[in-house]
């Protein structure tokens, strides 16, 4: 038998964001190959990925089995066993971005050199920085003209106010790129020799004192450079400090080009050797031990449809302790059962194939009959744990959804509900009523879209969209307060999400003050733990 803990200290699970364009899709594909988890570069996904969310999701659609299996991929390297998860790269999609961390140990950020932070990477970012996840930083593209690497590192800082440790250094960009300046090791890593997609790398032991050498390899006025530059980042401000690293405090940096596969191994190894196997995580019982024999697992995200053949819906758990074994039976905390998961899936680039055993670290798909939420916890039933909720963020656009075909009632409803299930979107509707009339509650416009293009290809229901004035939510604690008599503003309402909890909607932020002052007693959360 392999042994467990083994298993579980080669794991290394980590998330990557980027700005469309940055090069997300790239560095992914050739993380596998090295991995050999894939043969041909451009296999991962539909390159133009995030760039028009809407459509590509539709596009990703008619291939959904690509587009989900790719959400998650497993390889190994040099004895670890990498978890990858992909995150959506549109703002509009950050909930989805945040729950996909929840399960990651950590996270990379790819940035494109000529650009630095972009929008969405800072979106991306305040969400791991919520986690306070390791954050490792690729700096992407150097083969073409990039910005000064000191003004990327320092926008890092001053925007995001983490520290920054260059890993290593670039030797110019673009036509004059001549590769990087690996700080460990004291050695120049040249880029030599471009040939589409299959350059010939060269790492040379150079003593920085030794100019006869360095002129011969990256010419005078590069040479010049470079040993301004690392006597400067040796000298003042830079420490590497670990502990920091590990607390999401400092991020190392890499410098390298995705394209060309130039600094992307050693990039990978000095990641290995940074992050951390998976860590405790936090439960209502207490931390949780990975290393500990009882198995426990958190459901991060739920997919319907993927497979329009079968109809099926999967739920993505992070392993967060002990061994998965296919036949064993589990406890679903939230439903109060025991189960068999049917059909423990593991994704592979593009295939899903059917495993037989899972470690803390890894993550694993399961059949769902339509039992699991987002946030719910698997484990042995002798040693319940309840690992914290994920908490849904609150909604910032409304609209009232409805039917256009009034006979499609069901589908409608099952549409609304199952979509709802899955996290891709909050309903809400009348007290005590039924689906009627549904108010859809969003982040982003596009999930709106989404929605709609979702309802009509899966469950066959056109509707007719009416965007409504509310801009903020507000769960009520209160149990045993009578809401029918709620003294509400005029752009206020009280509603029900779909597992039957009140809220209350509102247009600004003056009405829920009003509602607080006019109702005494009455106590509002901003955010609902699942
Ligand atoms: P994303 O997933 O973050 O959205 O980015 P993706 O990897 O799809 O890369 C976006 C574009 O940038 C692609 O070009 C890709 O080839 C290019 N690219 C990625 N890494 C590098 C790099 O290190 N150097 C250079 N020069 N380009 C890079 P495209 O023209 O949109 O696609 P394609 O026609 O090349 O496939």
């Amino acid at each position: 038998m392999t042994d467990m803990k083994q298993e579980i200290r080669r794991r290394r699970t980590f998330a990557i964001i980027s700005h469309p364009d940055a090069g997300k899709t790239t560095l992914t594909e050739k993380l596998l190959l090295y991995g050999g988890a894939i043969q041909l570069a451009g296999a991962v996904k539909g390159k133009a990925s995030a760039r028009h969310a809407v459509s590509d999701w539709m596009e990703l659609e008619k291939q959904r089995g690509i587009s989900i299996t790719s959400s998650v991929m497993q390889f190994e390297y040099d004895g670890y066993c990498i978890n990858i998860l992909d995150t959506p790269g549109h703002q509009d999609f950050s909930e989805d971005t945040y729950r996909t961390l929840m399960a990651a140990d950590s996270a990379v950020m790819v940035i494109d050199a000529a650009k630095g932070i972009e929008p969405q990477t800072r979106k991306l970012f305040k969400v791991c920085a919520m986690r306070h996840i390791p954050i490792f930083t690729f700096i992407n593209k150097l083969d073409r003209d990039a910005r000064s690497p000191y003004d990327l590192i320092e926008q890092l800082e001053t925007e995001f106010g983490i520290g920054t440790y260059p890993m290593n250094w670039p030797i110019g960009s673009g036509a004059d790129f001549k590769g990087v300046y690996d700080r460990g090791e004291g050695k120049i890593l040249a880029f030599t020799e471009f040939h589409r997609g299959a350059n010939r790398i060269q790492a040379i032991e150079c003593d920085l004192t030794d100019t006869a050498q360095l002129d011969g390899l990256i010419g005078a006025r590069l040479r010049e450079e470079l040993q301004n530059d690392v006597e400067l980042l040796d000298g003042a401000g830079y420490e590497f400090d670990i502990e920091k690293v590990q607390n999401g405090e400092l991020s190392p940096v890499f410098f390298g080009s995705a394209l060309t596969n130039f600094g992307v191994e050693p990039f990978l190894k000095s990641f290995l050797a940074l992050t951390m196997p998976p860590l405790p995580r936090r439960a209502e019982e207490g931390t949780v031990d990975p290393f500990e024999e009882n198995f426990s697992a958190f459901v991060f995200k739920i997919q319907a449809n993927m497979n329009k053949s079968h109809r099926d819906r999967i739920a993505f758990m992070r392993v967060c302790s002990g061994r998965f074994e296919r036949d064993a039976e589990y406890y679903h905390v939230q439903g109060g059962k025991s189960l068999r998961l049917a059909q423990p899936q593991q994704m592979m680039a593009q295939s899903r194939q059917i495993i037989d055993e899972a470690y803390a670290g890894d993550i694993i798909g399961i059949f769902d009959p339509g039992i699991f939420s987002i946030g719910d916890t698997v484990c042995t039933r002798a040693h319940k744990v309840t690992y914290e909720g994920i908490p849904t963020f609150a909604p910032e656009i409304f609209a009232a959804v409805e039917r256009i075909d009034t006979m499609k009632r069901k589908q409608f409803e099952k549409g609304m509900t199952e979509i709802a299930q899955e996290g891709a979107i909050q309903i809400f509707h009348a007290p005590n009523s039924g689906l009627e009339e549904v108010i859809v509650g969003v982040v982003g416009i596009l999930q709106l879209e989404v929605l709609e293009y979702r309802l009509k290809t899966e469950y066959g229901v056109d509707v007719r969209r009416r965007m409504l004035p509310y801009q903020f939510v507000r769960w009520i604690e209160n149990t045993d307060m009578d809401l029918t008599r709620l003294n509400l503003g005029t752009d206020s309402r009280w509603v029900q999400d779909f597992r039957g909890n009140n809220l209350l909607v509102f247009g600004g932020q003056w009405s829920i003050r009003w509602a607080e002052e006019k109702n005494p007693g009455l106590v509002l959360r901003e955010f609902k733990q699942n």
